[in-house]
């Protein structure tokens, strides 16, 4: 569409010529690795899809504990392409979280967290925490027996932390147990707060980013490196992926809807064999490995603070590794960079066959 005189009245009131010479600077590295500057484009491209398809959910769906799973089942048999909403909703979040555990791997291992980017890691690091709360809090509002049992067992698991476990766990379950309060809050979080922060985090974290350009791992002779514009090559590939990624979550919501479990019942006890989501697995498998009680103290809550003091220390990467600081290759990290995600993924697969 060419409309000239809405055009004039844009470029009367906003120097949008400032803009265009901005984004026609900006380039990325071009080298071996760059395949990997992709996957924080893909995460974004998924968050969308999310916020599309929950705005959509958000129309039908009735957050309250008696309604909710009624609700939902109405959705998925009543309602015109409401199963593909939610299937889509369910297998965008799925993906997402693959990506975004592939967005991390990544730059852990290319060290782009180091100086002057650690801002940029630690943004990511939150937004990670914060997708999986999201997929905790999405998977407890369609109030089945499943998602019942896990967010019980989550919970529980925080409320083992000393100190402020008991605030965390009362804060997140807005009761002693579990209850149709509980599901209030993780509704608020759902839709409400955890968007509203993503989204602020998100931006912060695009912009940092724009601010610092692509990084260049550390073993690439920089004297040679050439560079891709932006606009338009950049962004036409960025737009190929993104489209791919449509047809591989459509295909999945097609072709494996998720199903809906028995209604939960706040008195009964948790059903056999209960898992919960594969991204949880990791944890739960630890828990596992440690007795009930350890020279006199709660099993359960040494491995939790041993689990939280891991996750601090990834949080916090971009400050302990003082070589990829100085530019210097520091394989300790690539090391144990690769030690958390083969732990990661070697959990994962116990926890799926056991
Ligand atoms: C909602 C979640 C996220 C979104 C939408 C997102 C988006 C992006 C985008 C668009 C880029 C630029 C292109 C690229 O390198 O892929 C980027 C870069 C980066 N992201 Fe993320 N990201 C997210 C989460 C994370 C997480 C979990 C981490 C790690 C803890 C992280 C760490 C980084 C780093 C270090 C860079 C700089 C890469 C470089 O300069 O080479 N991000 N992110």
């Amino acid at each position: 569409m060419n409309c000239p005189r809405l055009k004039n009245w844009f470029w009367e009131r906003y120097n949008i010529d400032e803009i265009r010479d901005l984004v026609k600077q900006k380039s990325v590295p071009k080298h071996k690795y760059e395949i990997w500057y992709y996957t924080g484009g893909i995460t974004l491209f998924l968050f969308i899809i999310q916020f599309i398809t929950g705005m959509v959910l958000s129309f039908y769906y009735v957050p309250h504990f008696e309604h909710a799973h009624k609700s939902i089942i109405e959705i998925v048999t009543k309602l015109n392409m409401g199963w593909f909403f939610r299937s889509l909703h369910h297998w965008g979040a799925q993906i997402a979280i693959v990506m975004l555990f592939t967005h991390l791997w990544s730059t852990l291992l290319l060290k782009a967290y180091r100086k002057p980017r650690e801002f940029v890691w630690v943004s990511g690091f939150i937004l990670l925490g914060i997708a999986i709360f999201f997929g905790l809090s999405g998977y407890f509002l369609l109030w089945d027996e499943r998602a019942f049992a896990a967010v019980r067992v989550a919970t529980g698991g925080a409320g083992n932390l000393p100190v402020v476990g008991g605030f965390i766990k009362a804060f997140l379950r807005g009761d002693i147990d579990v209850t149709g309060d509980t599901l209030t809050r993780f509704y608020a979080f759902h839709v409400g707060i955890l968007p509203l922060v993503t989204l602020c985090l998100m931006v912060l974290h695009i912009l940092l980013v724009q601010y610092h350009g692509m990084s260049v791992p550390v073993s690439i002779k920089k004297e040679k490196l050439k560079e891709t514009p932006f606009f338009p090559n950049f962004v036409y590939k960025d737009l190929i992926i993104w489209l791919v990624m449509l047809g591989i979550v459509v295909t999945l919501a097609t072709l494996v809807p998720p199903e809906i479990g028995k209604k939960a019942d706040p008195l009964a006890p948790a059903p056999e064999n209960i898992k919960p989501e594969w991204y949880f697995l990791f944890l739960f498998q630890t828990l596992k490995l440690f007795p009930g009680e350890i020279l006199g103290l709660n099993g359960e809550t040494i491995a939790i603070l041993l689990i939280s003091a891991g996750i601090l220390f990834f949080f916090l990467i971009p400050f302990f590794d003082r070589k990829s600081q100085r530019e210097e290759r520091s394989t300790l990290f690539t090391w144990i960079g690769l030690i958390y995600f083969l732990y990661f993924v070697l959990m994962t697969i116990i926890g799926f066959i056991s």
